[in-house]
This record gives C-alpha cells, sequence and structure tokens, in this order.
C-alpha cells in the first residue's frame, strides 16, 4: 500500500516527479513487486516503429504477484465475490488461497491437454469466477489469453479464433442473463466449422444439453477431477505476452491489441488503488463483462494485485428489477462500485423508487467508465446512489491503454461534472490540432494524444504491428494518437468530448462504422450502406445505417428486420443498427468518398446546419434522404 497516494498535494509532487524522471518514478513502483530477476533497462522506447519495453530483463509471473506473494497475509480473504444471475441462488465466496488453488489446478489441466508457453487459449465464457480462473491459469503457465465477450457471434469468435491461431478455447454450456438462458457451447460449435482447435474446455454452468465432439471436447470437472493444485509458476520475461483483446478501430477488421506482462502488472496494480483509494477489508465491484478491457484490468487483475475483495456480478442490472445493482451493493457491503454511464442512465429512467429501501451507506467512492458522463446521469448518480457523500471517478481510458489515464483519485481530486479532470502519475497527455501542433495552456480543445510511454501501454496488434504504427503512431509524429477529441479548460481539468475517428461507442461498447457497414452488406439485397453514430438517450450513442437495396421482392419493413438480423449473426446483437433507412443514394463527393458529416447531421437531426453540400456529386440526394430521415 505504500505506493497510495493520499493528498492533492502529494498527487502534485509525485506527478511532477514522475514527469520529470519517469525511470526512477516506475522503478520504485515496480520494486514493490516480486521478481524472479530485477530488471535491467527500466525503459527503452521508440514511438515511430513503435517499440515500447518496459522493466527489459526483468523475469516474473504476474500470479506470484497475486498469489504467493500476498497469500501469507490474505490466504483467508476473499479475493472474489461472486452474486449469481438469480438472486435466489447462493452467491459464493473464494479466498485468495481458493482462488490459488483452482488457479493451480486448472493451470495444471491445461498443462495435460498440452498447452504451452505462448500458445493462445480463448475464453469464452460468462461472468463466473472461473473465467477469471481460466485467465490466470493461462497467465500461471504463460499461455496467453483472449477472451471474447460471450455475447459475440460465431462469426466475429470465428474471425478471433483464426487471427489469434487460438489452440484451445475454454466454454460454458450456457449463460444465465436476466431471465433467459443462453446458449454458448453452441455458438462455439458454430464457430468452430469455420475456425476448428484443438481442444475445447466446457464448465457445466446451466445444465443444458450441449454436443460433445470426442477427443476435442471435455468437461471441465472431468478436466480437473484429481487434478493436484501445485502448480509451479512458468518465469516470463517482462515483455512476454500476456494477452490479446480485440477492439473495433475505424476500419473493418478488430484487431488484437496486446498487452504484456510487466508494464500491465504495475500500472494496473498502481492505478488500481490510487484511482479507487481501496483499503484493505474493503469490497470493491465492477459491474463491467470480463471480455473488455475493464474487466481485466478492474476486475481481475488491478484488483487481485492488490489484495483486494473483487465482486463478480453474472447478470444483468434489470433482474429481477431495477434495483437490483443497489440490493447487490447492500448485501455485499460494497465500498467502491465502478459501472458505465449507459447503465447509470437505464437506471435513471426508473427513477428513484427501485432504489428505495437499500441500505447504501456501505459506498465510499463511485467510478464511471466507457463513454462521457452526461452532467444529469453525474447528478443522479452523485444525490441518489452516493447520497451526496461519495466523489464519482470519471475514468478515461483505452483498450489500448490497457489502465485508467485521467481520473480524479477518490476523495483527493475535486471533481467537476463531466470531466475526468487530470492525468494519473506517468501520463503525459498532449492536445494537438490538426496539424500535430501542440496546444499550450489552458482553455483549449483538440485532439487527445500521449507524448511518453506508460507501462500498460498497447505493445502491438496481433500478427499486424504495422496496423498498430499506421492506427496510433503515424497520425501525429512521436505521439499515441487516441483517436479522442478533448478540452482542456481553465483549470487545467480535462473533458474527453468523444471519438474524433469512424468509432462510434454504444452503450460503452466500441464499434467501428466499417466494421458494421461490412456486416450489413452481407445482406444479399443491399447494394451499399454507410453507419454513423447519433445521440441516444440511453446508449450515449446509437447506430444509425443508411442503406442502399435492391428492393425487389421486398417490403421496406421486412427488409429493415432482415437486415438486422444479418448484424446480429455476423457481429452480434449489440451492433444492431436502432435505425435503417433505405436510401436512394449516398452524399459522395466527386471522388466518391461518402460525406459522413452530413449523413451524422442528419441522423442529429441537425438539418438547418448542413453546412456545405457544394462538392457533393449529386447535391439532391440529400434531400430525398433528409425527406426519408427515421
Ligand atoms: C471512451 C474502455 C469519456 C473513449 C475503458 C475511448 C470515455 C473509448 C471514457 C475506449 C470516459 C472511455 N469519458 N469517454 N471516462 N472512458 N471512453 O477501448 O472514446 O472499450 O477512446 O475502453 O471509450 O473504449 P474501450
Amino acid at each position: 500500500m505504500s505506493d497510495r497516494l493520499h493528498t492533492l498535494s502529494g498527487y502534485l509532487y509525485e506527478y511532477q516527479k514522475s514527469i520529470a524522471q519517469p525511470e526512477e518514478f516506475w522503478s520504485r513502483i515496480a520494486d514493490s513487486f516480486f521478481w524472479r530477476k530485477r530488471w535491467t533497462k527500466t525503459l527503452k522506447w521508440n514511438f515511430q516503429e513503435p517499440d515500447v519495453r518496459w522493466f527489459e530483463g526483468g523475469k516474473l509471473n504476474i500470479t506470484e504477484n497475486i498469489f504467493e506473494k500476498q497469500l501469507f497475509t490474505l490466504g483467508e480473504t476473499p479475493a472474489i465475490i461472486w452474486e449469481p444471475n438469480d438472486p435466489h441462488e447462493a452467491s459464493r465466496t473464494i479466498t485468495y488461497r481458493e482462488l490459488f488453488e483452482e488457479v493451480g489446478r486448472f493451470a495444471n489441466a491445461l498443462k495435460a491437454k498440452g498447452v504451452q508457453k505462448g500458445d493462445r487459449v480463448i475464453i469464452y465464457m460468462p461472468m463466473i469466477p472461473e473465467a477469471a480462473i481460466a485467465m490466470l491459469a493461462c497467465a500461471r503457465i504463460g499461455a496467453v489469453h483472449s477472451v471474447v465477450f460471450a455475447g459475440f457471434s460465431s462469426t466475429s469468435l470465428a474471425d478471433r479464433i483464426l487471427d489469434c491461431k487460438a489452440k484451445v478455447i475454454l466454454t460454458s454450456d450456457g449463460n444465465f442473463r436476466g431471465n433467459k438462458k443462453i446458449g454458448v457451447k453452441a455458438v462455439v460449435d458454430e464457430a468452430l466449422e469455420k475456425a476448428p482447435v484443438e481442444t475445447v474446455i466446457v464448465y457445466k454452468r446451466t445444465g443444458q444439453e450441449v454436443f460433445i465432439t470426442p477427443k476435442r471436447d471435455f468437461w471441465w470437472h472431468e478436466v480437473i477431477e484429481g487434478v493436484s493444485s501445485t502448480n509451479k509458476a512458468e518465469v516470463m520475461d517482462a515483455e512476454d505476452m500476456l494477452f490479446i483483446l480485440y477492439t473495433s478501430g475505424s476500419t473493418g477488421k478488430p484487431k488484437g491489441v496486446v498487452h504484456t506482462t510487466a508494464g500491465y502488472m504495475v500500472y494496473t496494480k498502481y492505478s488500481f488503488e490510487n484511482v479507487f483509494q481501496y483499503s484493505p477489508g474493503d469490497v470493491y465491484w465492477c459491474t463491467a463483462d470480463i471480455g473488455w478491457i475493464t474487466g481485466h484490468s478492474y476486475i481481475v487483475y488491478g484488483p487481485l494485485l492488490a489484495g483486494a475483495t473483487t465482486v463478480m456480478f453474472e447478470g444483468v442490472p434489470t433482474y429481477p428489477d431495477a434495483g437490483r445493482f443497489w440490493a447487490i451493493v447492500e448485501k455485499h457491503k460494497v465500498n467502491q462500485f465502478y459501472t458505465a454511464p449507459t447503465a447509470i442512465r437505464a437506471l435513471q429512467a426508473f427513477g428513484t423508487e427501485p432504489i428505495e429501501g437499500y441500505d447504501l451507506s456501505s459506498l465510499k467512492v463511485l467510478g464511471s467508465v466507457g463513454e462521457p458522463i452526461n452532467e444529469e446521469a453525474w447528478h443522479w448518480y452523485h444525490t441518489h446512489i452516493g447520497k451526496g457523500k461519495c466523489p464519482i471517478v470519471d475514468t478515461w481510458w483505452q483498450t489500448e491503454t490497457g489502465g485508467i489515464m485521467v481520473s480524479p483519485l477518490a476523495g483527493i481530486t475535486p471533481t467537476k461534472p463531466a470531466y475526468a479532470t487530470l492525468p494519473l502519475p506517468g501520463i503525459q497527455l498532449c492536445i494537438v490540432d490538426s496539424e500535430g501542433n501542440e496546444l499550450t495552456g489552458n482553455g483549449v480543445e483538440g485532439n487527445l494524444c500521449i507524448k511518453f510511454p506508460w507501462p500498460s501501454m498497447i505493445r502491438t496488434t496481433y500478427g499486424d504491428h504495422e496496423r498498430c504504427r499506421q492506427t496510433y503512431f503515424s497520425t501525429y509524429k512521436n505521439m499515441y494518437f487516441t483517436g479522442d477529441g478533448v478540452k482542456r479548460d481553465h483549470d487545467g481539468y480535462y473533458r474527453i468530448l468523444g471519438r474524433v475517428d469512424d468509432v462510434i461507442n454504444v452503450s460503452g461498447h466500441r464499434m467501428g462504422t466499417a466494421e458494421v457497414e461490412n456486416a450489413i452488406n452481407e445482406h444479399p439485397k443491399v447494394i451499399e450502406s454507410a453507419v454513423v453514430g447519433f445521440p441516444h438517450e440511453v446508449k450515449g450513442q446509437g447506430i444509425y445505417a443508411y442503406v442502399i437495396c435492391d428492393m425487389s421482392n421486398r417490403t421496406e419493413d421486412n427488409l429493415i428486420n432482415e437486415i438486422k438480423d444479418t448484424v446480429s449473426k455476423i457481429i452480434g446483437p449489440i451492433a444492431k443498427p436502432d435505425k435503417i433507412q433505405i436510401v436512394p443514394g449516398l452524399p459522395k463527393t466527386r471522388s466518391g468518398k461518402i460525406m459522413r458529416r452530413i449523413l451524422r447531421k442528419v441522423a442529429e437531426g441537425a438539418l438547418d446546419s448542413m453546412g456545405d453540400t457544394s462538392t457533393l456529386l449529386d447535391p439532391e440526394v440529400v434531400e430525398k434522404i433528409i425527406e426519408g430521415r427515421k
């Protein structure tokens, strides 16, 4: 706990130190971890390639820093408290010692199935402790995990299996979500037709019937039966790959963001302790899914490295009713609660009645992540959930950054609604104009870049380093470009304004417009499509699709439903367009480029601020699009 900051002046002092002497700063933090061999060079970097190495020469295993290092003091402390979808089912509490044993046992089982250091293992599982056990067991033996959100379709899953050349998939028979029982193994089976793997291990969760292919598919409980829990951790290099996590960008295909061992470990623990001001004995709950980076860094790795008790919830915020979150806070006496603005807005729509009667007095800190939080939601969260006494940490970060970059430190940094406030120590932000000139001073607005490496940053995109360079390091020289717009106000506080590229943020989930267009275009009647985001009350942004279709033998309604189903099938239900407008043409420039600016304006309903349309090939098409607006 020695690295926890306690005061604003302490933060400001540490921040200055971290900028003036980054290597000394991070060496000091890293020294509190357990290393098999200390590193020789703290940082080597070059943003041209990019080539970034932290703690080079160091040898370690991240799970030894969770378990062996802490067992003596934390053995009987709850590591994971699991709350099932159905409130009538018993919750599970797993201590550090029990988790250590389960991880060791499953690590041995994976080894027995031939999984070796460096092999890729896909985890396609519901929110059950075994998903965390699976991640940690991979890390224990040096296998690279790639968690795929269990709401993704078989096609998305197959793409990821092929891209990372996975050897094994860990999954479940099914998934309980709200009042639904969803087939999970069935989706895996479909994916495997296109993208075979050697081994599938299936955890029995719902008890529903599944197909088992002999010699390939095994039951989880059978592979661990009689297996020893004693497992010697694989000794990893600081820069060995820890995991791959796929995320959407402006181009069609999701990319595999690669995080490595030591830097990710150091930064997730440090940021967790400082942002949430976690104290021993606290119960912390992050509502994200482990399929996203938030689940990786702030359900599993950060909290467990810090010796925290982390709550994992299987279900949804509105089942059996809109008071479920608060029932869980009361039941487990949650102290730090971390969720997404979309969940807050969805619950806000039910009013305050579902909150009444629950004791939320355990809450000390509230967190927000994934998308800009609007002021109204911020105030509602602050007043009705935090009862005006809990600081809100609005945490800005990305899959690529590995950990929280800009955020108040709870109770230390004065907050301001909708502002992520100030960078964490070690984070050197930079606002640039479209030419890449740094905008200095306060009261400026531009694109958000980072000009110096931090330990948990993306190292590459799996199998395609050039794509990593192109996407993040080529827009502005010697800087990592985040894709977000930002404002620095007169107090020097940062407010994230949202994406400036073709990425939209739907309910906190990142979606590439090109990715959705590609899925729409798979429908045989679709000739061309263009997708943009539009403001949505609950989701933050919704998906608006303009589609040119061959209408023969189809009615419009029919076609719209079929297109929605196509997208659901290809990507997953989360990518289903909210609005589809069949259009006679798309606004294009003479060089054939779609003018998305215009489509965004129409989707927003900002019809009187269409801007200059004179460069369009066919300006009339805009009139027709406006007429048919949904
Ligand atoms: C957006 C999620 C405003 C942003 C951790 C970023 C936010 C993208 C915030 C990354 C926030 C995340 N305020 N916007 N507090 N947090 N974003 O990779 O546009 O799923 O680039 O990582 O979400 O999404 P990702």
